[in-house]
């Protein structure tokens, strides 16, 4: 085998076979095939596509590239819940919560984010005292005992993704169907769940900007999950304004806990309920999605998801005093307000502007080795659809300085579009790729 015949396989628009894919991924993982011809055939494969077949023969390459997390001692079955990236997307706490309420094992791994705000871990890592890294003996033991448990990533997780995606990075080619879902799928497989739920985000604030995009990726990660012989179901959900209204790591989290207190805005409830009703579903504690959606509803009325979020923070060494009094997290000094220019409508408040402003205030990462300020972020105070007046505000920002507080500052105020007409409020479940 050659790495240049199966370049020029790609490169002729041919069909790559499992042994050619195998042979690059692990060589790619090794080190063993040079950066220029790795680089070359992601921009065959970006430009001449894969088929089904092709990307799943990827996925399980990448995916037997690192460590598998062994999730067998663990009872019952369990669910991993992923999102391909948005902005504000506190999820994660809400849901989880909720499904471990209703008797579905939540044993969550997550990566550290990049980009606009932390990821789960970051977000997590803003509780005072919580503990992000479990050793894996004590994430299976914490399952067992409380139904839920968060950890950052353990062992070496398809490092052969880790290294194509920063070739990714570099060379134009993220933005291909089969390199997204194979990147996905290695470290969700490889994550050791027994059936899988994708949140793919579309729009502005998202990687799929287009509606069509954003099903045949999510059909096209379905078959791929499915593939492995995992119950897997996709949501396509509207990410053109940040969901619900903290974007930032301890804002979100008060976010989270006002959710769980039935306090939260209605889009991220609403996506929650939907989310953790899947998730018991495909848990097996429910027979079907409407019976898992019903039970979510009661965890959430009745203060059990409030409380399980209590008890993973406890767990993890976190203050569990924070569940009510939000004063003990960590919030930045330097706070600016975002205020209307004139008097109408909120018609956007553009997702992707927002996240830049919280990455900018101290919020996120732009490489990896960037501390995160915790208190940083943005609380938007209104959302497309809303009248507004000129003089009132429209976002609060909290920055790690002032001289952050200043490059985030005209992100944010052209983040929103006024217009005089009310715009109808737009939906924010799309569609859903069931089984
Ligand atoms: N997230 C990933 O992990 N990989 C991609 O390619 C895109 C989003
Ligand atoms: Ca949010």
């Amino acid at each position: 085998m050659d790495m240049q015949d199966i370049i020029i396989t790609k490169r002729d628009g041919g069909k790559l076979s499992r042994e050619q894919i195998e042979y690059f991924v692990k060589g790619c993982a090794a080190g063993a095939i040079p950066d220029y011809q790795t680089a070359a055939l992601l921009m065959a494969i970006y430009l001449n596509k894969m088929d089904r077949e092709e990307t799943v023969a990827l996925t399980d390459a990448m995916l037997r590239s690192g460590d598998r997390l062994d999730l067998s001692g663990i009872r019952g079955v369990k669910v991993d819940k992923h999102s391909t990236g948005g902005v504000g997307d506190t999820t994660t706490l809400i849901a989880g919560p909720l499904a471990a309420a209703c008797g579905v094992p939540v044993a969550k791994m997550s990566g550290r984010g990049l980009g606009f705000s932390g990821g789960t871990i970051d977000k997590l890592a803003s509780i005072p005292g919580f503990r992000t890294a479990l050793t894996e003996e004590a994430f299976r033991d914490q399952v067992n005992r409380i139904g839920i448990a968060v950890t950052g990533q353990t062992g070496v997780i398809a490092p052969a993704d880790k290294k194509i995606y920063a070739l990714r990075d570099v060379t134009g080619t993220v933005e291909n169907m089969s390199l997204i879902a194979s990147s996905i799928m290695s470290k969700k497989l490889a994550a050791g769940s027994d059936a899988i739920l994708l949140d793919v985000k579309c729009g502005g604030g998202a990687f799929m900007k287009d509606r069509q995009a954003a099903r045949e990726l999510g059909e096209l990660m379905c078959g791929v999950g499915r593939a492995a012989g995992k119950r897997t179901v996709a949501a396509v959900t509207a990410m053109d304004q940040p969901l619900g209204l903290a974007v930032g790591n301890a804002l979100e989290v008060k976010e989270a806990i006002r959710t769980l207190k039935g306090e939260g805005p209605k889009d991220l409830t609403d996506l929650c309920v939907f989310l953790s009703g899947w998730m018991v579903c495909l848990g097996g504690a429910a027979p079907n999605y409407e019976e898992g959606e019903r039970m979510t509803k009661a965890a959430l009325a009745s203060g059990q998801g409030l409380a399980k979020l209590g008890e993973l923070i406890e767990a993890q060494g976190g203050d569990p005093r924070v569940i009510d009094d939000p004063a003990l997290f960590p919030i930045s000094a330097a706070r600016r307000k975002i205020r209307a220019q004139a008097d109408g409508f909120v018609s956007e408040v553009r997702a992707e502007a927002v996240g830049v402003a919280a990455r900018l205030a101290g919020a996120g990462r732009e490489t990896k080795d960037d501390e995160i300020d915790p208190g940083a972020g943005v609380e938007l105070a209104r959302k497309v659809g809303d009248p507004v007046r000129k003089g009132e505000v429209l976002a609060l920002l909290w920055a790690e300085d002032e001289e952050k507080a200043e490059a985030a500052r005209p992100v944010l105020q052209d983040a929103f579009v006024l217009t005089e007409d009310q715009p109808a409020e737009p939906p924010l479940l799309l569609e859903v790729i069931g089984e």
